[in-house]
């Protein structure tokens, strides 16, 4: 994510300073050599490279599933997925995917959220706040929108008594950037 950003940097740098320069130019006459610049002969930005998942103009927001094919499950490192896939903005939803519990698979999740970054480390749940019960993660998932840019988000599954988000792995932090709305 963070190359593709540098990559749409780029491509945004580029694209501005051939727009410069071809207005610093006189416009080319029939018979130049040098080609017409043809704007819309290029290829909308989201064609270009890598750059499917971030529209900045978009006034919609993304949907992120946490932990992508893995899912919401014990033993995935979320911190490194959540390093991998950020930088997360304000607005994102993101995807809690996890089955509820059944006789044949026990193993309950579910989604908390921790106040402090102390209670994140230490995975101290008794002051968390349940956002999502261990049924809620079936089917399209459970959605959770980072409606401020402002604090860092602690989540963590709150299951066994802190050991699914302790030993388990199954939490981490998101610092949401702003995002302008056009
Ligand atoms: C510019 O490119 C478009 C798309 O390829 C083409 O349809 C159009 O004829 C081109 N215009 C000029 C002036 O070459
Ligand atoms: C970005 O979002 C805007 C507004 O929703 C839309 O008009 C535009 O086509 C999108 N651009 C890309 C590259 O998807
Ligand atoms: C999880 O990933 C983070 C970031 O890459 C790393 O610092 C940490 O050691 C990993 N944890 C485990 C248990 O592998």
């Amino acid at each position: 994510m963070g190359l593709s950003y540098a990559r749409v940097a780029l491509v945004v740098l580029m694209s501005s300073t051939v727009l410069a320069v071809s207005s610093a130019f006189p416009s080319p006459r029939a018979g130049d050599q040098w080609p017409a610049f043809n704007q819309t002969a290029l290829p909308p930005l989201g064609a270009m490279g890598r750059w499917p998942s971030f529209n900045h103009t978009a006034k919609g927001s993304r949907k992120i599933v946490v932990g992508g094919a893995d899912k919401w499950r014990i033993g995935f490192n979320y911190t490194e997925w959540a390093c991998k896939n950020g930088p997360f903005f304000q607005n994102d939803v993101l995807v809690f995917k996890y089955e509820a519990p059944t006789k044949a698979a026990p193993i309950a999740h579910s989604v908390y959220l921790l106040p402090t970054r102390k209670s994140f480390l230490n995975c101290d749940l008794k002051k968390a706040k349940v956002l999502a019960n261990t049924k809620q993660g079936a089917g399209d998932g459970f959605e959770y929108t980072l409606k401020s840019c402002k604090k860092p988000y602690y989540f963590a599954c709150g299951e066994s008594k802190g050991i699914h988000c302790g030993p388990g792995l199954m939490k981490f932090a998101v610092f949401p950037f702003f995002k302008r709305l056009h």
